[in-house]
């Protein structure tokens, strides 16, 4: 109740002085019942707060990856400095991993400038991985698929959002302890190299919806229904490598994926639900009525004709084969327009999965070769990391690599 004493928000003053006239508040308001009760009693206002909600750092995994998206993320990619060499990376990763195991439980980093930043992580997590550079300075041995992604057809790909030699990726519920976290980070590793890229990225607000609702997309669509559950068989198998040194860690694939709002505009909505082959208000499929109901490939509508089409997102994208899904973990983008545009927004695709080659590529290139999609999307940016396992405490990431 605190909380909302002080809240500013203005659905709350509205119905503060709706209440303080003696108007009604939906069906449930009661002339009489004491004010606060009254606010109470309205499921609005029910305020939960997330400042000090904490996710561990140290595990066999590093967080998030199965852990359930904050609100906010920021990707960062650093080109080494050259001559580096292991003992460089090992001071880079003991002092990050430093940072991050502070920032995470909510304590100061060292040296922390603003000491007060750091004090309601709300569920920050920091992830670390190692691009193709970092592994061949370190002296390792890296993973056959740990290369840029094949060139695809409807790629359009720009330096200045792929590629990288070491990625951190940095999410909470609070843009106040994203923004402290990166500044840390930042300058713990820029005696070691550059920024090369940042990308920001939001799903929707802590308390907006319930925890586990699928996200919506910046096409209004659900996405991420069709997606392995962490803590299940299937999610270990799809996600954690086991084997090598990175053995408890797995891939990033970071796609930045320009989504084309202007000409998404004048498409009808059954349109929209064709190219997907799903519906956009609760995200079933289109041979459904819920949204995890399994969409029904094989079905005819009156005319003979598939009812989830041959070029649907959703029948491009699916696998029949356990061992080739993914783990997608998508954000959104939007910044500044330029020209004519009234949007430049998109997807962070992120996706996790054991072995790149063997799992993101194949559906990749099925897209590529067929999705009603690519008419409003493209890729603009790629990156591939290996992402060590998760450290003890006294370890650092990557100490499997370089201990
Ligand atoms: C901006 C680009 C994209 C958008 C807007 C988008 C959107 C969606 C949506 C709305 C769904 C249906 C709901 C769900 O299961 O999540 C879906 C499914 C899926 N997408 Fe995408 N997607 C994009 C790019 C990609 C890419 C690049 C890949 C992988 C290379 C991919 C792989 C998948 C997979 C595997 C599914 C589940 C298919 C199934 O088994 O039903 N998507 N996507």
């Amino acid at each position: 109740m605190k909380a909302m004493e002080k809240s500013t928000d203005s659905s709350f003053v509205s119905r503060r002085r709706l209440l303080t006239t003696g108007a009604a508040v939906g069906a449930g308001a009661v002339v009489g019942v004491s004010l606060d009760r009254a606010l109470a009693s309205t499921p609005e206002t029910v305020v939960s707060l997330h400042g000090a909600e904490r996710i561990a750092f140290h595990g066999k995994h590093q967080a998030g990856i199965a852990t359930e998206p904050a609100a906010q993320v920021s990707f960062l990619a650093f080109d080494l400095a050259d001559g580096s060499d292991k003992s460089t990376l090992v001071r880079l990763m003991r002092l990050t991993s430093n940072s991050a195991a502070r920032l995470t439980q909510g304590d100061p980093a060292l040296a922390d400038t603003e000491p007060e930043l750091a004090r309601k992580p709300s569920r920050l997590t920091v992830t670390f991985g190692f691009g193709p550079r970092f592994i061949k300075l370190a002296g390792g041995v890296a993973p056959s698929w740990l290369k840029p992604l094949p060139s695809f057809s409807t790629d359009e790909l720009q330096d200045q959002w792929s590629g990288g030699d070491f990625v951190v990726q940095v999410s909470a519920e609070d843009p106040v302890a994203v923004s402290h976290a990166v500044r840390v980070l930042s300058k713990d590793i820029r005696s070691f190299g550059t920024l090369r890229w940042r990308q920001d990225g939001f799903r929707h607000a802590a308390s907006t919806v319930k925890t586990g609702t699928t996200m919506r997309n910046l096409f209004g669509q659900v996405d991420g229904t069709v997606n392995p559950i962490p803590g299940t068989k299937e999610f270990s198998a799809a996600v954690w490598a086991d084997k090598g040194w990175w053995a408890g860690g797995t891939s990033l694939v970071l796609r930045r994926i320009a989504m084309d709002l202007d000409t998404w505009d004048p498409v009808s909505r059954l349109g929209r639900e064709e190219a997907m082959g799903r519906r956009l208000s609760n995200g079933a499929p289109l041979t459904g009525t819920r949204e995890h109901d399994e969409p029904d490939l094989e079905a005819k509508d009156a005319l003979g004709l598939e009812v989830i089409a041959p070029y649907a997102h959703i029948r491009r994208a699916q696998t029949d084969d356990p061992t080739q899904v993914i783990f997608r973990r998508p954000y959104n983008y939007d910044i500044a327009p330029s020209g004519d545009s009234t949007s430049n927004s998109g997807l962070l695709f992120a996706s996790f999965q054991a072995d790149v080659d063997h799992q993101f590529v194949p559906i990749q290139q099925r897209l590529a070769e067929l999705d009603m999609l690519n008419e409003w999307t493209t890729a603009i940016g790629s990156a591939v990391f290996v992402i060590p396992p998760g450290c003890e405490p006294g370890g650092f990431i990557g100490d499997s690599l370089l201990g």
